[in-house]
């Protein structure tokens, strides 16, 4: 087979000057990103890893910005959400960083807004020699209908489909930090609370892990963190943490990490995914922009602060 390209995005969240809160960074990191990712003809498609937004669980107007740049890009793209797109991992106690997690917990009509926009997920499809598959996994532990949904399709339909040279996988959410095995990590530790909104929980983690490996995964890819890490290989499975674009993050996470904001581009042939990381070519300075950061409550929303006050 001919070699051939595709891209992996996430974590734009640019936000929006119609919005109760707004960081000119993220829009103008986004925007950095959007033209590089436009200039870019010789590749056949793009997967988007999440935190299309930064309140699309808030803001249609979000959403269809995010869908207008994406579908006006010179190849197709598969989306999956993020947690900014939608709510956070459930958690049944709150965390050490003073924000109230319970009332963050993902619902399923949060999840739900996300489908007319970029269509329903999980998802899986053929490209030429490559399974492409994307879930969010946070739904994982949350008792939704969702999560049920999740893990019929990892663990009955996902294995029972037709094997390609190549399987990967887009989830949002990191399956662990540093090893397959490490301890659930307690919310209510001021050092380990990062490292729990992260990743993904034992066991749900170890039970995901079993799928890929029945599905003959062999790439996945997680955003949410924002800072790029060499991939790590665990029983053949690559997992790869991907730069952020709007802002790095957990910089100090890895003595291996690097926080530099970009995307992927992964070049295929028959025996070999080969990655090549795209740094934006500038990372914006800007501290202009208002509102809190966060997630704050609905009574802490100002929406007089609004640069943009049209309704389009
Ligand atoms: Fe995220």
């Amino acid at each position: 087979m001919e070699p051939w390209s595709f891209l992996h995005i996430c974590d734009m969240q640019p936000g929006s000057p119609r919005s109760y809160r707004f960081n000119q960074r993220n829009m103008d990191n986004w925007q950095t990103a959007y033209q590089q990712i436009q200039g870019i003809t010789d590749v056949d498609l793009m997967l988007v890893g999440g935190d299309l937004t930064r309140d699309g669980a808030l803001h249609d107007f979000e959403y269809e910005v995010a869908k207008r740049e994406l579908d006006a890009l010179p190849y197709p793209y598969y989306a999956i959400p993020g947690n900014m797109d939608t709510c956070n991992k459930h958690t049944d106690k709150n965390g050490a960083t003073g924000r109230e997690d319970i009332r963050l917990n993902v619902t399923a009509e949060q999840l739900d807004r996300f489908v007319p926009f970029f269509g329903d997920f999980p998802w899986s499809f053929v490209h030429k020699n490559v399974r492409f598959s994307g879930f969010y996994a946070a739904v994982a532990g949350s008792g939704l209908p969702h999560e049920t949904r999740m893990w019929h399709w990892l663990e009955s339909e996902l294995p029972a489909l037709p094997r390609a040279a190549h399987h990967v996988v887009t989830m949002h959410y990191t399956l662990f930090m540093d090893s397959l095995d490490e301890p659930k990590w307690d919310i209510t530790k001021a050092d380990e609370y990062r490292d729990w909104y992260f990743s993904i929980d034992p066991p749900h983690r170890q039970r995901i892990f079993e799928a890929f490996k029945e599905s003959g995964v062999s790439i996945v890819l997680s955003g949410h963190i924002h800072c790029r890490r060499p991939p790590q290989v665990v029983e053949g499975i690559s997992f790869y943490r991907c730069a952020g674009i709007a802002m790095p993050q957990a910089a100090d996470r890895w003595d291996d990490g690097n926080p530099t904001l970009g995307f992927y581009r992964f070049d295929v042939t028959d025996t070999d995914i080969t990655p090549t990381f795209i740094p934006l070519t500038e990372e914006s300075q800007s501290n202009e922009g208002y509102g809190p950061g966060g997630h704050p409550r609905a009574e802490e929303r100002d929406y007089s602060l609004a640069w943009n006050k049209n309704e389009e």
